[in-house]
């Protein structure tokens, strides 16, 4: 088993070496754009309103960028959004720059930049980059950046928080329905903090790269009081995986050890950090807008309405297979069974839905923020 934090395949200040690539992470995140388009008025809001004229860039480039953009097809089509608000208000050479981790797919992500060879952004004036580093990190010059944006990723965390996680394999804990596992108070809290702390680090780095009057919109799955993202999709891999330690494929210690460490946050928890002094970051945001929602998710409308119970255990296991297949990988015991043993996992979970649909139901809720870079 590899340590996550040893393993050269995970960059500092991240937690994942990303999503499955090949185009499978773009072929099952319909979901994710729901959750984005329902903050396109938030982006709009930041397109029509972002300065045009504050440069320190020496070339009087105005510069986009969306950490975690993953493959890109969601992040191409919210920047060209962007652009569509943006290019009417300045006759200024836009530069717009995709950022992830050095792991992602960014093969994949320049194709989807230049389609048939061709520029996918208006090629007069559009000039495309991308930037490999967690968004933890100062990716970009001081003062260069006039608008930043992240989607349904900054819920993975910098670092893993606790060593073992002996009861559940994912932090805030297994649905209330379900119930079929542990994490103590203790614990939460643990998570909690470090997903605050997260945030203020997010918002330290992207107010250096911000012009003053520059905009920020954070969005991210997370909870409500009815609902939490995390809620059908790891209860469902945690029974998988439970499945294996009960062969002894997998032994008790792995699965002590292993987690997927990302957090459902609440909206009070995402704008904490921009108020309180505590994590060091007050004061160098202003808030313009939040949301906290709940979107439709595109496979359960579909299962609602033809009742295709084999369609929908595929759709439902590639749709999280996609964001979690790194990190459950890394977490088993490396050897030539590896990958087929992740195989078998996501193929217990498939069989599981099958099985009993109704024990994993899942709702996708989202919050977001809108600020400005003060000063
Ligand atoms: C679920 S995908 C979201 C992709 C895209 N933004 C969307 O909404 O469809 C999460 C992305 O966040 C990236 N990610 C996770 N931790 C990161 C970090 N510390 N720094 C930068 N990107 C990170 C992953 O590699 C992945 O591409």
């Amino acid at each position: 088993m590899t340590d996550p934090a040893d393993d050269p395949a995970i960059s500092a200040h991240s937690t994942t070496s990303g999503m499955v690539g090949g185009g499978f992470y773009n072929a099952n995140s319909a979901t994710q754009w729901k959750a984005i388009e329902a903050v396109l008025p938030f982006v709009d809001e930041a397109a029509n309103t972002l300065p045009t004229t504050s440069f320190t860039n020496g070339n009087g480039t105005v510069c986009l960028a969306d950490f975690g953009c993953s493959e890109g097809l969601n992040s191409i089509a919210v920047m060209q959004r962007a652009l569509a608000g943006l290019l009417p208000r300045t006759d200024r050479p836009v530069q717009t720059i995709h950022s992830d981790l050095p792991t992602n797919d960014f093969s994949r992500l320049f194709v989807n930049l230049r389609p048939g060879g061709r520029p996918v952004f208006d090629g007069a004036r559009v000039y495309s980059a991308a930037v490999a580093g967690s968004m933890y990190d100062q990716l970009l010059p001081d003062r260069s950046l006039h608008l930043a944006t992240t989607f349904n990723a900054i819920g993975f965390l910098s670092r893993r928080p606790v060593e073992v996680l002996p009861g559940y394999i994912c932090l805030n804990g297994p649905s209330a329905a379900r119930a079929n596992g542990f994490v103590s108070s203790e614990d939460r809290h643990i998570f909690a903090e470090q997903a605050k702390r997260d945030v203020a680090d997010f918002l330290k780095m992207r107010a250096r790269e911000l012009v003053p009057g520059g905009k920020l919109l954070v969005q991210v799955f997370g909870a409500n009081e009815v609902a939490r993202t995390c809620d059908g999709i790891y209860d469902l891999l945690n029974d998988a995986v439970l499945a294996f330690v009960a062969t002894g494929e997998i032994s008790r210690e792995t699965y002590d050890r292993y987690y997927q460490p990302v957090y459902m946050r609440a909206l009070e928890e995402l704008t904490a950090p921009v108020s309180q002094e505590a994590y060091g970051a007050a004061g160098l945001f202003r808030i313009d807008g939040t949301r906290s929602y709940e979107i439709p998710v595109p496979f359960n409308t579909r299962f609602d309405a033809d009742g295709d119970l084999e369609r929908y255990a595929t759709d439902y296991v590639n749709f999280f297979r996609a964001f979690t297949q790194s990190i459950l990988e890394t977490a088993l015991p490396e050897g030539p069974g590896r990958s087929s043993l992740v195989d078998r996992i996501y193929n217990c979970a498939k069989d599981l839905i099958r099985a009993t649909p109704e024990l994993y139901p899942f709702r996708y809720i989202a919050i977001a923020m809108l600020l400005t870079r003060t000063g």
